[in-house]
């Protein structure tokens, strides 16, 4: 079978290995892809948002099965685009998609259905926001309305910076259209912990939990960044968190999307802080997070492939889907300077074969002139497996020191955090 997949960063380089093991998955294209996944799928056109382009491309190619897998595509309809012309898709239609396209739509939704998330008011104009500001408790979480790259969210500690955040979204647009609507909502606090599930909208079923690593720097300080690395499974999430988890918020977000005519099929990400009163939801994604993914699937034991086309055809309830007891850590090698100003086109050098099986997942990188270059601000993350945490993480270190680039900077602390929590149980 044909398998497209439209994407081009580490998490669809993690996807494409893990399809590339059903024998039944003879061809893979990556809609663009990077020059480092050319080495494992057929890399094609400019952009995963050139809908019409992958929709044109599918139809010459007689394309089987497709995975959408960024939030912008998601959010613009190619599911619908895909499904149209006949091509089943793995991801949410455009009308589901919404629940990572709006904030507002999201917040709404845990309102009506009583799913548990921070307090919030929705504003449409700057002088609303102000006004409301000048009382609301402080730190304030200022979030715009649309997609902003996951950067659309300004964590205030004053009330000064509480209205300089709502100016610079509703009134200097530092989010384009994003910020035309805002959302300011309570600051929690509590460790955080992803959870990606698969649902076909009758059934859910969590994957393996992570924690991502979103600040530039060591000791979580510095920008915030996609994700500068990840662990699984979270310790944080303990099986009482899970099963809370899965009453009040797994079903009822599914449960919710049914009875607003928008059943998700795909990957549903739920972002939870575990606060002192419980798991509630930071935000909700329609896909899988990255770098979430270069932790979660190498866990994966089931086949990919299948549980995608089961989720598809809603036959998820009868099909297994098994992760290994082991952990995963993944360490992310960016180009000095990220998330601001950094400098690419440097050569890439790594071994065949990296120490303690483990595995690249190229995200900003390209071919040139038959050399893999730097092309982006996180340039490939390294996952390493083992059967506990400690060891994942030092394989994971172990192998990131076999790759290099010039400009070439990680985070030394990845599953610090984790572990520290894992000496407290
Ligand atoms: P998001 O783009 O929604 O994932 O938000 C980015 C980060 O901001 C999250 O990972 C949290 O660390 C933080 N954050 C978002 N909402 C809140 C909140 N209500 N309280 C505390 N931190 C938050
Ligand atoms: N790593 C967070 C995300 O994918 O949104």
């Amino acid at each position: 079978m044909k398998v497209l997949v439209v994407g081009g960063g580490g998490r669809e380089h993690a996807l494409i290995k893990k399809l590339k093991e059903n024998p039944l998955v003879t061809e893979i294209f990556a809609y663009p892809g990077n020059g480092g996944i050319a080495a494992d799928a057929v890399c094609v056109g400019t952009s995963a948002t050139d809908i019409d382009g992958i929709v044109e491309f599918a139809k010459n190619e007689k394309i089987d099965y497709a995975v959408v897998t960024p939030d912008d595509p998601l959010i613009l309809g190619a599911v619908d685009a895909l499904n149209e012309i006949g091509v089943p898709c793995f991801g949410p239609e455009k009308k589901a998609a919404i629940i990572e396209g709006s904030k507002i739509f999201s917040k709404n939704l845990m309102k009506k259905y009583g799913i548990p998330t921070a307090a919030y008011e929705v504003f449409e104009n700057p002088a609303d926001a102000l006004e409301y500001l000048k009382t609301a408790p402080i730190p304030a979480v200022v979030k715009a309305d649309g997609p902003a790259l996951g950067k659309g969210v300004i964590i205030a500690e004053t009330r000064e910076d509480a209205y300089r955040a709502v100016e610079s979204m509703m009134n200097d647009r530092i989010f384009g259209a994003s910020g035309t609507k805002i959302v300011i909502e309570e600051f929690l606090t509590g460790p955080e912990v992803s959870v990606l599930s698969f649902t076909d909208g009758k059934t859910v079923v969590p994957m393996v939990s992570s924690m991502d690593h979103k600040r530039a720097l060591d000791g979580d300080k510095g920008l915030n960044t996609g994700g500068m690395g990840t662990v699984a499974p979270n310790p944080y999430y303990t099986e009482e968190v899970a099963k809370e988890c899965m009453e009040k918020i797994f079903l009822p977000t599914v449960d919710a999307m049914n009875k607003e005519g928008r059943t998700f099929k795909g990957c549903l990400y739920f972002g939870l802080m575990i606060t002192p009163d419980g798991p509630k939801v930071i935000e909700y994604n329609c896909r899988f997070g990255d770098p979430e993914t270069q932790v979660v699937l190498p866990l994966l034991e089931s086949d990919l492939f299948t549980v995608m086309r089961a989720v598809t055809d809603g036959r998820l309830a009868e099909t297994e889907v098994k992760f290994k007891d082991g952990c995963a850590c993944c360490v992310i090698l960016a180009s000095d300077g990220y998330p601001q100003k950094y400098q690419t086109g440097f050569p890439i050098t790594a071994p065949g074969t990296l120490p303690h099986g483990a595995e690249i997942f190229y995200a900003g990188a390209k071919n040139k002139d038959g050399v893999l270059v730097s092309a982006g601000g996180r340039v490939l993350g390294v996952t390493a497996l083992a059967d506990d945490l400690k060891t994942a993480v030092e394989y994971a270190y172990d192998a990131a020191g076999t790759v290099h680039f010039e400009n070439a900077r990680m985070r030394s602390d990845i599953g610090a955090r984790a572990l520290a929590a894992e000496d407290i149980d």
